[in-house]
């Protein structure tokens, strides 16, 4: 079940953030990897990119809302985005949780903006698309672009569609431990 948003946080939200990885991490939706390893992609990607410690901690969490609710289709959680942000939001900057709640959103936006981008998506991301409401609109596209992190919602996109290689050797979600207890990133 969900957590209640109104439940204290945690003290310790490392320990609570890898305990969900390793309760839930082994599922795939449909994906050719598992969602733990895509997190770990996701993160090492925007790291590789020279992102700052929020944004790769926002790769890294992306997905989290798969961990907090039953699964409603064979791709997971629909409204993973607005579920997932929500958690972050409770622990973490905006800077980390609204790449993760706009996530969703970004896809949806590139959809609009790139007609050639819905082809570079896996089958798994099409299938959630549709579920999510498909490309948006003009007005929710421009909606979009006023959100304050839009950018950033991007570019964490662009990592987690990226991040979908099956057999890569990719540091351990228990290596980004010092972005999940950096006090800075903390609520
Ligand atoms: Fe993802």
């Amino acid at each position: 079940m969900m957590r209640d948003m109104g439940d204290p946080v945690p003290v310790d939200v490392s320990a609570e953030a890898l305990a969900l990885f390793a309760d839930h991490g082994a599922a795939t939706y449909a994906e050719r990897v598992t969602m733990e390893h895509h997190a770990r992609q996701a993160a090492a990607l925007a790291s590789a990119a020279g992102a700052d410690d929020a944004m790769v901690l926002a790769a890294l969490l992306h997905d989290v809302g798969h961990f907090l609710d039953q699964s409603d289709s064979e791709f997971g959680v629909t409204d993973h985005g607005a579920i997932g942000g929500a958690w972050v939001a409770a622990r973490f900057v905006d800077a980390v949780s609204e790449p993760v709640r706009l996530h969703v959103a970004a896809k949806r936006y590139r959809c609009f903006v790139d007609p050639g981008y819905e082809a570079e998506l896996s089958p798994a991301s099409v299938g959630t698309l549709y579920l999510q409401g498909g490309a948006m609109s003009a007005i929710e596209a421009e909606a979009f672009e006023a959100e304050p992190f839009a950018a950033a919602a991007l570019a964490v996109r662009g990592w987690d569609d990226g991040g979908k290689v099956a057999g890569l050797e990719i540091p351990s979600v228990e290596c980004w431990r010092p972005l999940l207890e950096d006090p800075g990133l903390r609520r």
